[in-house]
């Protein structure tokens, strides 16, 4: 998309702007927990579920496509090598994250959720959630970095 990128790894445009605000993403949650941490509740909300909106704005437009058109064609053909291996964990783990993020953001912001559905363990549940993310920015960098070397 956009043609070429300009992280100098011959990645597209897309790619590189992907891996650039997702690891901001990830970042903004850092900040967001040490927010929470001080007790800034509301401000610790807002900056977590935009990151969790602006993550779900980037796989719609960019890494669900890039998922179907590039490496679904590899995987019909049952094509085993470090990229489509790197590529199943990510999207496999990142869909998880985003589906966990959706629940956690309901849950803690909202009543929307019946009180049997609901936790109250917050900090585990969020402390869980920020893990796996940081996984899923790793296996997303990780099949970036396969994909272009
Ligand atoms: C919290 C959720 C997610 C995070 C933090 C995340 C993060 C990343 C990062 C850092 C990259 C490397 C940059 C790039 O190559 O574009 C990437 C690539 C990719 N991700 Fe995700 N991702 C998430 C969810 C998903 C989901 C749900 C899918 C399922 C379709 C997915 C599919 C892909 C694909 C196919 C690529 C390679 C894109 C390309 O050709 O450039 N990701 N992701």
């Amino acid at each position: 998309m956009f043609g070429e990128g300009f992280l100098g790894r011959g990645a597209t445009f897309g790619a590189d702007l992907n891996l650039l605000v997702q690891v901001g993403l990830g970042l903004l949650l850092l900040i967001g927990m040490v927010l929470a941490r001080r007790g800034l509740y509301g401000a610790h909300g807002a900056c977590q579920s935009s990151a969790l909106i602006l993550a779900i704005g980037m796989t719609l437009v960019w890494m669900w496509p890039s998922f179907r058109e590039v490496y679904a064609p590899d995987l019909a053909r049952g094509i085993a090598n470090r990229t489509t291996v790197a590529v199943v964990a990510h999207a496999t783990l990142g869909s998880t994250v985003l589906l966990l993020g959706v629940y956690v953001v309901l849950v803690a912001g909202t009543s929307l959720i019946p009180r049997r559905f609901r936790f109250q363990n917050y900090s585990a549940w969020m402390r869980t959630l920020l893990v796996l993310w940081w996984i899923t920015i790793g296996l997303g960098a990780l099949t970036y970095w396969f994909a272009n070397g």
